[in-house]
């Protein structure tokens, strides 16, 4: 057997030999092939880079098919269940688990920059009264390399490692103020004395007492759906991080702009349509009657279906357990109930089964959210806080990584040509 693709281009009956590596041929082989001198090369077509691959990558390995997610080789099951957040941003922006020095010195140091300079305080008291916190947040993001110009030298380091514990450190407190910019409510200052979920939470509660203490097993479970959403390799926000970093602009730059890609309701938003759908469902006796619709293809069942997995999404599995302990903190939603129902039904029906349709992160996610009174709006900067390292540790290999050049895809152009340039002047005579 050997490695490569024979390519008979039949309009000039000319064969090539392209070699195959990691069940990928390279775009430029490709390019070789010519209908004659004069033309361009061979391109492909590939819009949302479907077929694709647009690096290699050492963070995020997935396999849809068997349900499995690992970060830097280990599973995310092991994580959720023995790791916490920190330790997680560390292996993936490390690529190895931190010994107990490392990770105390990584704590430390995350913890003494979670404050931000006063004038983002001033600048996210500007905001509209009901400004959406994912835009707060991409703002205050992107102004961050205003505030930190020496984020701009990529080559050096020591100065990507300072960035990176900025950005880990001060996106909860970006996004709580975003948040309590909604409510009306006083921004909080960080709590130094708190672990990184239990500060956020803290910024995110905290009223007229001394020291917010928030239930440990709520901090377990927010901690929890972070590493869950810790990194997924080439998404569209990832993508969005690489392609704005292969520009070799700061990494606050590349960031915000992962933040603006998350924001779309078809990347971070699908677990407030799941929220929506279950109300309008309202009770178990509408599911029948609702599932026959999503199979006439009148409705969708939110939470349901991933582009690449292609079997139960192991991220869900692990939500649905940390579902079961905030529940025991706050309460029962009464969505769950029709949830659970939805699933059972669809878990059996030919319509799911045939099309490999089970449950996503989403599925679950936004019931966990609500139960911790978070307002819809604010579902998706969770997920942005959790993603950061991921989207740091895809920054860093963009940027170490030699065989990376600046993005920039190419296009067939379906546009006219020549036309003659007539002056407004006498076109408007
Ligand atoms: N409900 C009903 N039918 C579905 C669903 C669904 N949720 N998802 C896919 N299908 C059907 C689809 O109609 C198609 O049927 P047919 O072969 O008869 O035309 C078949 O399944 C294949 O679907 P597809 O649209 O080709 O799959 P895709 O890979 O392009 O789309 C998806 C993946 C996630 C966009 C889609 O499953 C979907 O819209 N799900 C609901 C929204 C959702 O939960 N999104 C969150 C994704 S996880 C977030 C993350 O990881 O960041």
């Amino acid at each position: 057997m050997t490695d490569s693709l024979t390519v008979r281009d039949n309009r000039t009956g000319q064969e090539y030999d392209v070699p195959i590596a990691d069940g990928t041929i390279k775009a430029a082989d490709l390019g070789k092939i010519k209908a004659g001198d004069d033309q361009p090369g061979l391109a492909v077509y590939d819009p949302g880079f479907v077929n694709t691959a647009s690096c290699r990558s050492s963070v995020t390995f997935i396999d849809g098919d068997e349900g499995i997610l690992e970060y830097r080789g280990y599973p995310i099951e092991q994580l959720a269940e023995g790791s916490n957040f920190l330790e997680v941003a560390y292996l993936l922006n490390h690529g190895a688990l931190p010994t107990k020095a490392e990770f105390d010195a990584w704590e430390h140091e995350i913890t003494y920059h979670t404050f931000v300079h006063e004038n983002i305080k001033t600048f996210m008291e500007g905001f509209r009264y009901d400004a959406h916190p994912m835009g707060m947040l991409m703002a205050s993001v992107g102004a961050l390399s205003t505030f930190y110009p020496d984020a701009r030298d990529i080559h050096d380091a020591e100065n990507r490692h300072m960035q990176i514990v900025r950005m880990i450190a001060k996106m909860p407190t970006l996004g709580a103020w975003s948040f309590r910019h909604a409510q009306g409510k006083p921004f909080v200052y960080p709590d130094n004395e708190l672990s990184y979920t239990a500060n956020f939470l803290s910024m995110l509660f905290k009223m007229s007492e001394k020291t917010f203490e928030p239930d440990p097993r709520l901090v377990k479970a927010l901690d929890v759906l972070f590493i869950l959403h810790a990194d997924h390799e080439q998404n569209a926000s990832t993508n969005a991080v690489r392609s704005v970093g292969s520009t070799q602009v700061d990494p606050y730059s590349a960031v915000a702009s992962g933040v603006g890609a998350l924001y779309g309701p078809l990347h971070g938003g699908a677990n407030e349509a799941v929220l929506r759908m279950l109300r309008r469902i309202g009770s178990k006796e509408n599911i029948p009657s609702f599932i026959e619709g999503v199979k006439n293809g009148n409705e969708k069942l939110m939470g349901f279906g991933h582009r690449v997995y292609k079997n139960y999404d192991p991220r869900a599995r692990i939500i649905k357990k940390a579902a079961d302990d905030v529940f025991e903190v706050t309460g029962v939603n009464p969505l769950l109930e029709i949830a659970l129902e939805l699933e059972k039904i669809a878990l059996e029906d030919e319509y799911f089964v045939k099309r490999k349709l089970y449950p996503n992160v989403d599925f679950y996610s936004g019931l966990i959210y609500e139960a911790f009174q978070f307002p819809p709006e604010m579902f998706t900067v969770l997920f942005a806080i959790g993603r950061t390292p991921g989207w740091l540790a895809q920054w860093l290999e963009l940027v170490q990584d030699k065989e990376q050049k600046i993005a920039r895809p190419k296009q067939i152009y379906t546009g006219a040509r020549r036309l003659d340039f007539v002056p407004a002047s006498e076109r408007w005579a």
